[in-house]
């Protein structure tokens, strides 16, 4: 069975033709050749330092490419400033830190980007940002400061943060992490709403519940390179390549 077999038929959403990337002397990503759909759910597992946070941060151009095409949406990252905005309009992204402000409330810290780059009058960014906050569980919570809050109280703030922005794609970055354990299923709990929403998602994580319960596709990493993609099923059950096998024996 090909992987293809499952994906939603839509356009893509994201399309990585031979993407290079070096720090320095060190080559990171080589030549990635990615296309996700609209409508698709992708999990990227991986050792640590085979570039998978290089590969996501650069579809939203936290790190910028040096070689290959990169399209998001129709738009081609490029060093243009303007195609850079159009697509971090599209793109909402969630890290392992939940990067919040900690000297404002949960409601401002989900209101900033809204009023600041959409222009969204402050009291229309306020509803959005109540919506969100309900969506993720935790509208109580509007007016305490990050601060006060549990690590997964603040991980479902920073995804409340990034849908403000009402993004076609979300990026996530091992959200869970950072996490102690008993907070890990809230979090991945708001991820699989989004995914039954239709969210197109990228989703770096080991949390391989998650990936077999939620994604269409999973594809591994190792040293730059994208070695093996198949179906939760068939990944988790028929890995073909012995360094893909080697992992899932560590985190299985
Ligand atoms: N800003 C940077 N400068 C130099 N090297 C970096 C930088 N970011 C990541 N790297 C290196 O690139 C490689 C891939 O990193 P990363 O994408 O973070 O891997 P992963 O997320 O899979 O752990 C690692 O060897 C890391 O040390
Ligand atoms: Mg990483």
């Amino acid at each position: 069975m090909k992987a293809e077999a499952t994906h939603p038929a839509g356009q893509p959403a994201v399309i990585m033709t031979d993407v290079h990337k070096w720090f320095g002397e060190h080559h990171v990503l080589n030549g990635i050749n990615l296309t996700v759909h609209k409508g698709e759910r992708l999990v990227i597992c991986g050792p640590s330092g085979s570039g998978k946070s290089t590969l996501v941060r650069c579809i939203n151009r936290l790190e910028a490419h040096q070689q290959g095409t990169i399209m998001v949406d129709g738009i081609e990252l490029t060093g243009d400033s303007r195609n850079i905005d159009e697509v971090r309009r599209e793109v909402g992204m969630v890290f392992q830190q939940f990067n919040l402000f900690p000297h404002l409330t949960v409601l401002q810290n989900c209101m900033l980007a809204p009023v600041w780059i959409r222009k969204v009058p402050k009291k229309a960014a306020q509803e959005i940002a109540l919506h969100f906050l309900e969506r993720v569980k935790i509208p109580d919570l509007a007016d305490r400061y990050p601060g006060r809050l549990s690590g997964g109280q603040q991980q479902r703030v920073a995804i409340a943060r990034a849908l403000c922005m009402t993004p076609k794609i979300m990026l996530f970055d091992e959200p869970t992490s950072a996490l102690d354990p008993e907070m890990v299923k809230e979090v991945l709990d708001t991820m699989c709403s989004l995914a039954d929403e239709g969210m197109t998602m990228l989703c770096v994580t080991h949390e391989m519940g998650f990936a077999r319960q939620v994604a269409h596709r999973v594809v591994f990493m190792d040293a730059g390179s994208i070695i093996e993609e198949n179906t939760p099923e068939l990944f988790f059950t028929h890995a073909r390549h012995p360094r893909t096998r080697t992992f899932l024996e560590q985190i299985l």
